[in-house]
Parts: C-alpha cells; structure tokens; sequence
C-alpha cells in the first residue's frame, strides 16, 4: 500500500492506495467518483477519461505508481454540475451527443483537455484528437460531438453565449418535431447517472460479488464440476451450480412457431450437462470482493469430454454432425416464402437471369459498457433483477421457470444502459443473479468485463445467402428465387423469427410479382444469435441491394434508375404480399437524383491511380413491431399539482426512450398547456408500470407511442367539463370521484405470416434510400466511406436531436459492418479493436440526412419506429460504391482491404 496526496476537483485527499489498482479504481470505488465510467477497461475506449496533472490520460490503464504524490486529477464532476453547466456539457447536450451517455464524461473530459491546449481546433483537429484519445462512441456516429467541441469552443472564447445554445420552447409550446434534448441528458453529461456499475458501488454493506466460471471450449459434455478448492478461498460464501437452481435452470425461447422442431427449452442457466459454446456459464463463485470471486472462479474443476465443435452453419448442417441438443435436429425450423405464381417459367423465359452468393456475418454490438446486473430480495419477499434488459416482461416470463419462482414473485428494472442495440432481447445474466441471490439470501452483482461482453453475449446471426432474380430486358423485375441459412448458434430464442425476417426483408422495396424461396435456422457452436438493431434486414438487404447493383450492370443501367422502376408504387407489394403504407420512394429517390449525380462527378474527378473513388446506393426497409397484433399498455396518472405522470416499460437502450414518451405525452396532452417539465415518467420497473412489450423492432413509438396516446386522450376526456373547452383539476376530479390514473392500450392492425411468409405482419414501416462516397487505396485494398447521405421515411419525427442520433449512430453501425466489424475467431475478435471497432477517423464527418416525412395511418401523430431503419442496408451502398470505384465486387462481409486488394489483383488492376 502506498500514502498519496492528490488534489481531486480542487479538493486536497490523502489516499492510501494499491499501487498495483488503476486510477479509475481508486476514483470509482474509493472516492466513489462515478462519472469516470470504465467500458473497455484496456485502454481502448476512452470512457475513463480524465485529467492528471494537465495531461489527458485512460484512468483505467493507469497504475496508482505512476500517479505522483501531490498530482491533480480533474474528472467529469470537476469540469461541471448540474446546477453549473460548463459549456462543453451545454453543448453536448443540444447537440444530442448524449444517446446512452455513457462515453460522455469521457468525451467531455477529453474536450476539456483538448480546449485547454487548443481553443480553437478545427474539425479535423477535434476528430484527430478523439482518434488519438481512443474516444470511443457506439452511439453517435461522432458527428454531433464534433459540433459540440465546436460550439463549446464558441462559448469559451467569447463569441457566442451558452445561453443562445439551450434548447428554447417554440411559442406555441409544441414541443414535437423540436430538438428538446432528452431528459436524462443533464445527468448523462454531469456524470450523475448511475449506471449498472454505479449502483453496484452503491449497494449495502454484505452484498456479494459475483464472478462466472465459464466454458473455454465450444461443445463438450460436462463429466464434473469440482468447488471444493473454491469454496476454501479467501472471502468466498459460496460457490453456486446447476445443483442449487431450485427451478428447470433453462431459459425458454418462447417458441411460438408450431413448425419448429424444437422446444425453446435449450438454454441452460448453469450449464449441467453439456457445454454448448464458449462462454458458457457453468458455476457463480459468490465472494465479498470481485477479486476474491475472480480468484475463487479460477480454482473450480470442470471435467469435460470434448465434442465436434461446429462453429457455423454449413458445418453444423454436415451428414455427419452430432445433433448439439440430443433430440433435435441442428436444422430446427424452417420458413418458406411462396408469393404469386411460380418462379420457374418466369426464369425459363425471362430476358435476363442474375444469381450471387452472399454472407453477411456475426456482427458483434460492441455498447462501451459492459453487460450489468444486481439483484436482492424486497421487502415484500419478492425477488428484484436490476439489468439492461430491453424486454423486462419478456425476460421475466423467460426466466421465471428456470429460477423456479412464479412470476409475480419476480420484479425486473432496468438501469440506465450504456447501449446495447438489441443484444439485450436476449436475458443475459438476469437468471444469473437471480438464482445467486436466491441461493445465499444475500443481495449480489455481477460486473461483466469487456472481454465477456464481447465473448459471452448474442451476436448478430449470420446469414448465407442464395439470391436470383428475374427480370425483362427494361430491368423491371418479374421473380426472385431466395435460399436463406441463418447459423443462430446454440440458443434458439427467437431464431424462428429472425428466419421469418428472411422471407419479409430479401427483395424488400420492390414490386416482385413471384416469389419463392426457403430459409432454415441452424443450430451451431457460435455465439448465440440475438437481436442486433435492423435485425434479419442487414443480412437480407444485402443480398438483394448488391444484386440490384448487379442486375443494373448486367442491363448496362443506372443503379438508382433500376431502383426507381422496381420500387413500391401504388399497386405494388410487399415480399409478404402486403400493401405497403405509404408511397414515398419514388418521391425519396427524386430527393437523391441530384446528390448522387454530384457524388458520381466528385468521385470520378477524385479519382487516381493510387486511389480510386466511387459512388454507391442502396434501398432499406423495416417493419416497426413485433409480428402481427402487436400491443402495448402504460398508465397515465394526473398528479396532485396538475402535472401529469406516465408509467411505461419503454426501456431505454441508449436510443431515447425518455424523450419519445416525454415527446408523444406532450403532444397528446397539449391541451392542458402543460410545459415538458410538468410530465413525469416512471420507466422500466415492472413494479411500478404495466406490460408495454420490449423495446425491439423499432416498436416502441408505434406501440408504445400509441398506447401513451390512447391513455393520455383517456385521461383528457374524463377531464373535460361539459363547456367542453376546459379541464378539471386534480381537486375537482377527486372531489367527483373521478379516476385520476388509468391505463392506455393499443395493438396494432396487423396479421401474422403464414407457412409462405404471406400476410400483413406490421402496420407501419420504415424506408430509407443511402448513398455512399468511398475512397479506395489499390496499392493496400484499404477503403474509406468520405461520405454518407441518407434519406429516410420514418413517418412524422417526434424528437428531431434524438432521430437524427439515431440515424447518424446507425450510418456509422453499418460502415462498421461494412468495412471492419466481425465475431468469428473467438481471441482475435474478443477486444473493442481487434473486432473493428470504428473510431471517429472510420466515420466520415460529412454526413447528410433528408428527411421525407410521409404521416403514418396508425402511427401516433403519424410516427413510425426509427432505430433500425439506419442500419437496414446503409452496408450494401459501401460495397455498391467499392465497385463502382474499382470494379470489385464483394459479397462476404467484412470488406476487409486484403479481400479487395485480392479483387484488385484478380481483376489485373
Ligand atoms: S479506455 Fe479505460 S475503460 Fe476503456
Ligand atoms: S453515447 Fe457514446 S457510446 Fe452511447
């Protein structure tokens, strides 16, 4: 141990310290100086972030013997508060550079550090300096940090006011289609929101740390598991396996397609007969210190008889392949798609045949923070999961069996999440804390690292694709023929679903008359398949937009004119058969002809030897819901001040939850007059608010946005008075013994596919037309997105700062998808940089979104969901423009730049 004096915020302490602990432990857990977040926890992220004797240093790769007695750390809590913005925090928060937050003290700090030196660094200075600072953000896409840095700078030198930045109310008081910054922004930007890890520093004195021992192979049986030595090490209460699980310790999947062979019964809690991939989790060493337990966690025994691993879909669909569950077949569902008449005459006939082969692969979600969770028993005897479970009814009916308490026993909360765009769909550790906190009595938390985020959590699932079409010799398209293999890993959770997306999203966008096609989900060794944002739609749109691309070069045409007379029009349908909602997308592609003619100018004027530039699009398409009756429920409450409260499960994964709610509730209750400030919300504790459906889909505006509605006009028509035009109060409505909270509900008019995939399976969709601008290094393969333009239909915009985050975060997901981002090789991949992660350099700095706002029937206001349409297909415009700028043509993803220099070579260039 060593004595320090630091000066921390202006404030002299004398520590005595671990010199072997890094900077950020000491500050989290000795000073409990929470806005320091740790993501990474390796020095690759940046969430860490702080100033150490004027110099910008990652707090958690920092050792204690290195820190100088009497040095001067400044962290978020030093730079502002949120009583006393600094304009950097202002400014983040206008600027919507606050999604899920949890880089923002990071990023703030760095700012900070960065205007210290240089008070007026240009663009490119801010994003060299994040590059240079390995700042890393999920969310953004960077732009609107870099306007941040920018209008901040303003301030500090005296040429702007912070008070011109701070969002205004429009005088007629409607905040909808404004830029209201969110309403967690201030504590996001302050460091005061606590985050899962936060609230774990939190707990009572007695709470147990939690450390997993987990599977280091893909597929074995488990012969035995040896605690003894475990149990013996310093600290240890107990050591938890299968044998104390007091309910089935499986996880359903919630199979709910008749035809799967399966019986989502698949899913261990803690492993006890098999291993099924790496990661698994096998036994919870239960200690007082996450040392002790990571310590203990190495000293239990597990005797494994290795198995065959197969590690992807054609390996696990082999003859001669094991079956991974006993009992089922590794190809567990299947999905056709049969639309119109058949497809084989259409082919004979047709003036022109294209067929390819593609991949779209196991994407991993990468949110900074790691995955997070506390549980303890309440005072009314009832088991509570704190988590960042985007799905808390969902998972308690997921889980509740295998713990073996009956649901109403069961409350699930969600922390405020540092991202997770989709992976939590799936529970991760919910049963697991459960059943540690129901196995020792006492409160525990289980601090997931980076490394097991990335190893042990969903991944995108990946898809191999077969893909024909048909067309007649003016490029109109007559018939598609698909063949879909989606490896799911070893979990079926809603693979049948994600299968279904198949036949819902190949082809999607265009009118084609016959359809036929099979998909199959496959059971493997992977990583188990969860929702990742546009889920299915990457894998599917691929497909079909490179084919486009190359349909158009077969017919020597235009790729957008190709795209312009095979669109929906009036008459047209989907792949499902349905009449779309709405007709935007010629109106959308007349809005891009003009910027991809410039952008096929500058980049055959950009063009040289050494660099070839090139220009590409594609069309993407989403359905908002879950499929067919989709519904949700919240409450609404008028408050004694005559404020109003709306109780809702719109659980947050960093998109903005707070503010579509905040958003639809004030628009529904304009007519009390009511400033945003006056309406509370009560999210995510299945305790306090009802069953409003998981936050997947891109649902919850249409859903939950309708159910807030429904629940708000409620609340206004019971208290209206007879003159019609005005209110009553919370007295009067007492007084008359009027309900003051009652429940809004709402489902959507839609139907389920059938065994063809035919059917109307969402009421509203999402389109969006992207361009891309690449820049490609024939001497490397090397390529670089210079710029990307979007133009989206998401229907009528809620929350403009929080829509365009959402689109810009998703432009920067699909680069990543594109260029770098993969989970194959299970070491390779397992660290924030070796998986491709794209820091700010990745990600151009021009980006441009148009938004055509086509109101939607049966969205509220006419919204429709916004999250996944970014994320549909904005890959497919990289690769279009990859051979637009050098003729090569990738269809297995990531394009990595020894794929396209080998393309290079194979085409002599
Ligand atoms: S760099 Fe420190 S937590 Fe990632
Ligand atoms: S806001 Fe940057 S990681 Fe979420």
């Amino acid at each position: 141990m060593i004595k320090l004096k630091l000066n921390v915020n202006g404030v002299p302490k004398t520590l005595v310290v671990d010199p072997e602990d890094s900077l950020a432990e000491v500050l989290r857990k000795q000073l409990l100086l929470t806005g320091v977040k740790v993501g990474c926890g390796q020095g690759q992220c940046g969430a860490c972030s702080v100033i150490l004797d004027g110099k910008l240093v990652r707090s958690c790769s920092t050792k204690m013997k290195r820190v100088a007695d009497g040095a001067c750390v400044t962290t978020i809590e030093g730079v502002g508060t949120p009583d006393n913005l600094h304009p950097i925090q202002e400014s983040w928060m206008v600027h919507g550079g606050a999604q899920c937050g949890f880089c923002s003290p990071g990023f703030i700090v760095s700012t900070k550090a960065l205007l210290d030196e240089n008070p007026k660094p240009s663009r490119e200075d801010v994003r060299d300096w994040f590059q240079k600072h390995r700042n890393a953000c999920r969310c953004t896409g960077y732009k609107q940090l870099t306007d941040a840095v920018q209008d901040a700078a303003k301030v500090l030198r005296g040429e702007m006011r912070a008070a011109d930045l701070r969002y205004k109310l429009p005088a007629d008081g409607k905040v909808w289609g404004t830029n209201l910054p969110r309403p967690s922004a201030v504590a996001k930007v302050t460091g005061t929101c606590d985050y899962g890890a936060d609230l774990g520093l939190k707990m009572p004195e007695g709470t147990l740390h939690l450390a997993l021992v987990q599977a280091k192979v893909s597929h074995a049986n488990i012969k035995g598991i040896d605690t003894s030595a475990a149990e013996k090490m310093p600290g240890v209460f107990k050591v938890v396996t299968h044998k104390d699980v007091k309910g089935k310790n499986r996880i359903t999947g919630l199979i709910t397609f008749p035809t799967n062979k399966g019986d989502g019964w698949d899913r261990p809690i803690l492993c006890d007969e098999k291993v099924f991939q790496f990661g698994d989790a096998i036994a919870i060493v239960c200690a007082d210190t996450e040392k002790q337990a990571k310590a203990a966690a190495e000293k239990v025994k597990v005797d494994l008889e290795p198995l065959p691993e197969y590690m992807s879909a054609p390996a696990a669909m082999a003859q001669d392949a094991l079956e991974i569950h006993p009992g089922t077949p590794n190809v567990y569902y299947i999905q056709k798609i049969a639309k119109g008449g058949e497809t084989k005459p259409v082919f004979d006939k047709a003036a022109v045949v294209v067929e390819d082969d593609f991949y779209v692969g196991r994407q991993p979600h990468m949110p900074i923070e790691p995955d997070v969770g506390c549980a303890y028993m309440n005072e009314q005897g009832q088991l509570v999961i704190h988590s960042k479970s985007i799905g808390l009814h969902l998972h308690l009916y997921m889980i509740a069996p295998g713990i073996g308490l009956e649901a109403d026993k069961i409350v699930m909360v969600q922390n405020p999440a540092g991202g997770t765009f989709g992976y939590k769909f799936s529970p991760t550790m919910e049963a697991l804390v459960g059943v540690a906190a129901l196995a020792t009595g006492r409160p525990v938390f289980l601090n997931y690292s980076w490394y097991q985020q990335q190893t042990y959590t969903g991944k995108r699932s990946p898809f191999f694709i077969n893909l024909r079409f048909a067309a007649d010799k003016s490029g109109k398209l007559l018939a598609m023929e698909s063949d879909w293999s989606v490896d799911h890993g070893p979990y079926s959770e809603f693979g049948d679903l994600l299968t279904l997306r198949g036949a819902q999203f190949i082809g999607s966008g265009y009118d084609i008359a016959s359809i036929r096609g099979e998909g199959r989900t496959v059971c493997t060794n992977h990583a188990w398949g969860s929702a990742f944002r546009a889920y299915g739609s990457p894998q599917s749109e691929f497909a079909s937009e490179v084919l486009m691309d190359e349909l158009a070069e077969k017919l020597g045409m235009d790729p957008l004119e190709l795209r312009a007379k095979n669109c929906y029009r009036k008459g047209s349908t989907t792949p499902t058969g349905q009449d779309p909602e709405v007709y935007s997308l010629p109106e959308m592609i007349d809005l891009l002809r003009p910027k991809y003619k410039e952008a096929l100018e500058r980049a055959k004027k950009g063009s040289t030897a050494a660099v070839k530039r090139g220009a590409g699009v594609s069309l993407g398409v989403y359905g908002a819901g879950l499929d067919g009756p989709d519904s949700s429920e919240i409450f609404v409450e008028l408050n004694e001040d005559d404020g109003v409260t709306v109780y809702a499960c719109w659980e947050d994964h960093g998109q903005g939850a707070d503010a579509g709610a905040l958003g639809t509730a004030h628009e529904a209750l304009r007519p009390l007059g009511l400033t945003p400030d006056r309406i509370r919300l009560v999210l995510n504790d299945t305790s306090k608010a009802p069953n409003s459906g998981p936050a997947g889909g891109s649902r919850s505006q249409v859903m939950t946005g309708n159910a807030i509605k429904a629940g708000c006009e409620l609340l206004l028509a019971s208290m209206r008075k007879s003159d019609k035009k005005s209110y009553r109060t919370y007295a009067e409505m007492v007084k008359e013994k009027i309900p003051t909270k009652i429940s809004g509900k709402w489902t959507a008019p839609a139907t389920n596919c059938d065994a063809n995939g035919q059917g109307k399976p969402f009421c509203c969709y999402m389109y969006g037309l992207f361009l891309a601008e690449v820049a490609v290094e024939t001497a490397t393969g090397k390529t670089t997105v210079e710029k990307m333009t979007l133009v989206a239909d998401i229907g009528s915009v809620n929350n403009r700062l929080v829509v365009d985050g959402q689109m810009y975060g998703g432009l920067a997901q699909g680069i990543g998808l594109a260029l770098t981002e993969d989970y194959e090789d299970l070491k390779k991949h397992s660290t924030m940089t070796g998986a491709g992660f794209p820091y700010a350099k990745q990600i151009p700095d021009n980006m441009e979104v148009f938004y055509v706002e086509s109101p939607r029937p049966d969205g509220p206001f006419g919204a429709s969901g916004v999250g996944e349409l970014p994320l549909t297909c904005p890959h497919a415009a990289v690769i279009n423009a990859i051979h637009n700028a050098c003729g090569v043509r990738i269809t297995k993803l990531p394009a990595l730049p020894e794929k396209v220099l080998a393309g290079l070579k194979a085409k002599g260039r």
